[in-house]
């Protein structure tokens, strides 16, 4: 049988005869070589602390990008970024993946998903002018539109019978209220949810009714699990796509956030002009090394991905049993997309301390650093996030300190 594109000479996961079969590769992780890696997840606690608090996997990476990047290093090309490849490259793989026929003269290369956000809020608004966030949402979010002299306005996800969903008479009160842009997080970090198409369209209908420009944060779509369906927002066509961006990246699936390279994808020609006037900078500040991974990823990593999505699919649910074994009362709704876990712990007796959050004592007590629901906004007080995208046998030592850190 003739081998994918781009993997071959990769042994099969199986041959390296593990009790996880197809899944080693992403079950084989060892713990101290992690541990040497530079990035922040691995140097911002001591040695000590197992950490499970920002948004990268465990994983390595996926083949092709491994040897495009080799290549590029071999050539010495490594001086400043040129887009060549690379909206081809993303339009690929969205017809390949999602079927959305991206239109290639409509994307715009941008360093990161956030220099993206903040480059269309210098574009699109005004200083003082309403942003519309749903909290609780990756931090992030909030110091952008404050740094940009931007007003949040938070409109927070509410829980429908155990799943996260929109609030719509309270997003159709912030546009009519005045606001300018609604920053979309879609999947939703850290929630998990993905959004239907349905919701997309109402969105669209409020936005084109008050004049609101959507700016949709997909960074997590390409890690839609079984079970749910992501739209793009511009995929909805023109009309509803008038006034939107969509933000994407090869970062979070292919686990390459360091390298600096995302894409805008503008949703109608009269924003595709606006957006022509970015400025230089955009492309500047891309690296050229996250160009050449996300060409890579976007056109030679789906195998690859295919085989991770299903890794995810089965880590969610371990977690599920692990939490359920260890920590009875944390309330944890699995992601439909992504690798983050929204564990709701206001039942657990530690976090309710004054001036404590489960977070803390997690990490106080037992050792595992994990994200502290209230940076995700007031409403995410009693909560953690946690990144599940590792081994089985780390996220169970994940899940041992916790307990550990309850029971202490
Ligand atoms: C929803 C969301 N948007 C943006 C980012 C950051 O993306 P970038 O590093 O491309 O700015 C993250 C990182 O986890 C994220 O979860």
């Amino acid at each position: 049988m003739s081998e994918p594109e781009g993997l071959q000479g990769v042994p099969e996961a199986s041959e390296k005869g593990t009790a996880y079969g197809q899944y080693a590769g992403f079950e084989d992780l060892d713990a101290e070589r992690l541990r040497r890696r530079r990035s922040e997840k691995w140097r911002a606690y001591p040695p000590d602390v197992l950490p499970a608090f920002i948004a990268e996997m465990d994983y390595d990476l996926a083949e092709p990008v491994r040897e495009a990047l080799r290549a590029a290093i071999d050539l010495g090309d490594c001086g400043y970024a040129n887009p060549a490849g690379l909206s081809e490259a993303f339009a690929l793989f969205c017809a390949e993946r999602g079927g959305w026929a991206v239109e290639t003269g409509r994307v715009f290369l941008v360093p990161d998903v956030m220099a993206g956000v903040d480059a269309l809020l210098t574009l699109l608004t005004s200083p003082g002018d309403g942003v519309v966030i749903n909290p609780p949402v990756y931090p992030p979010f909030f110091a952008h539109i404050r740094n940009a002299g931007r007003r949040v306005v938070e409109v927070p996800v509410v829980r429908d019978e155990g799943r996260w969903t929109l609030d719509f008479p309270a997003l159709e009160a912030a546009f009519s209220a005045g606001a300018r842009a609604f920053l979309l997080c879609s999947p939703h970090n850290p929630t998990g949810r993905v959004f239907s198409r349905d919701d997309l369209l109402t969105i669209a209908e409020l936005s084109t009714r008050y004049g609101v420009a959507v700016l949709s944060d997909e960074i997590h779509a390409p890690l839609t699990l079984p079970g749910a369906e992501h739209t793009p927002f511009v995929s909805l066509g023109d009309e509803a796509g008038r006034n939107a961006v969509t933000l994407a990246s090869a970062s979070k699936a292919f686990n390459v956030a360091g390298l600096k390279c995302a894409v805008l994808v503008a949703g109608s020609e009269a924003m595709r002009r606006r957006l022509s006037l970015l400025p230089a900078s955009c492309q500047f500040g891309a690296g050229l090394l996250g160009v050449v991974a996300s060409i890579a990823a976007w056109r030679s990593g789906g195998p690859w991905l295919d085989r991770l999505i299903e890794q995810l699919d089965r880590v969610r649910g371990e977690f599920g049993k692990l939490l359920a074994e260890r920590l009875p009362e944390a309330v944890y709704t699995p992601p439909e997309a992504g690798y983050l876990a929204w564990v709701d712990c206001s039942g657990l007796a530690p976090g309710r301390e004054p001036g404590l959050s489960p977070a803390s004592v997690f990490l106080s007590r037992g050792k595992v650093a994990l994200g502290d629901g209230r940076d995700f906004g007031a409403v995410g007080e009693g909560f953690v996030r946690v990144t599940i995208g590792t081994s089985t046998r780390l996220l169970t030592e994940i899940a041992d300190r916790m307990a550990a850190a309850v029971r202490a």
